[in-house]
């Protein structure tokens, strides 16, 4: 799979959106809608982004009973993204369930991958907080090959964790990473944070920017960095 930046476009609604995704002028960048986007703008965002031509990864991170997920799958099915998404720590069941529920009657399905854990998350918070008593990157782990054993197509993980994600799931298992920071921007609140240079030395598929690019002076200069130092 060809490496590929995806702005996070986490804005309020599809004006704010669209005159965002205006000011590139270049190659339609591939775009990641995440919960504030399409709670605030609808599922016509989705149809919107994919009529403009952007790929498009719906972030919107199922986690429920395995029946729900499947339900709401197959309604999310026929919206045209590229990339959906689950939580892994909803269970093995869940993630098949989300598969099928994604899956059209021909047999195609758009890519399906699990988070494994938040890179919000450290390893105080998992001990902590979540009760899980290992280190971080074997839960990790962990978590990635249940996705693989539920027949789905990759993870999101740290870039940090991209390399033990492939060797432990092979390379064709896609690695979608934010927490990406240049070295001289805020890490906000992510934790298990790289550049993008690093992101593609660790051998991550996909990175996905947000504040670094939606917060910069200038936008477009921010993601076409990322281009150059990621692709
Ligand atoms: O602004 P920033 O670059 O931190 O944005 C990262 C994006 O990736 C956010 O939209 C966030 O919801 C998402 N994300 C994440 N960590 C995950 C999964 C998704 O930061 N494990």
């Amino acid at each position: 799979m060809k490496r590929t930046v995806i702005v996070a476009c986490d804005f309020p609604n599809m004006d704010t959106t669209l005159r965002f995704l205006d000011s590139f002028t270049g190659e339609k960048p591939y775009v990641k809608i995440g919960m504030e986007l399409f709670y605030g703008a609808g599922p016509e965002i989705v149809r919107e982004l994919k009529r403009r031509g952007h790929g498009v990864f719906l972030d919107l991170k199922l986690h429920d009973i395995p029946n729900t997920v499947k339900s709401a799958m197959s309604v999310l099915r026929d919206l045209g993204a590229d990339i959906v998404n689950v939580h892994a720590a909803g269970g093995i069941d869940m993630m098949k369930a989300a598969a099928e529920g994604l899956t059209r009657p021909d047999g195609t399905r758009p890519l399906l991958i699990a988070v494994t854990q938040l890179t919000s998350t450290d390893q105080a918070r998992l001990t902590n907080e979540l009760l899980i008593d290992r280190p971080l990157e074997q839960v990790v782990i962990s978590y990635a090959k249940n996705a693989r054993a539920a027949g789905l197509d990759g993870v999101v993980c740290s870039p940090l964790e991209a390399g033990m994600v492939h060797e432990a799931c092979g390379g064709d298992f896609l690695t979608v990473t934010p927490g990406i920071r240049f070295p001289d921007s805020d890490t906000g609140d992510q934790k298990r944070v790289t550049t993008p240079e690093r992101a593609r030395e660790l051998g991550s598929d996909f990175i996905v920017v947000g504040r670094p690019i939606t917060r910069a002076a200038d936008p477009a200069a921010a993601y076409d960095r990322c281009v150059r130092e990621f692709c």
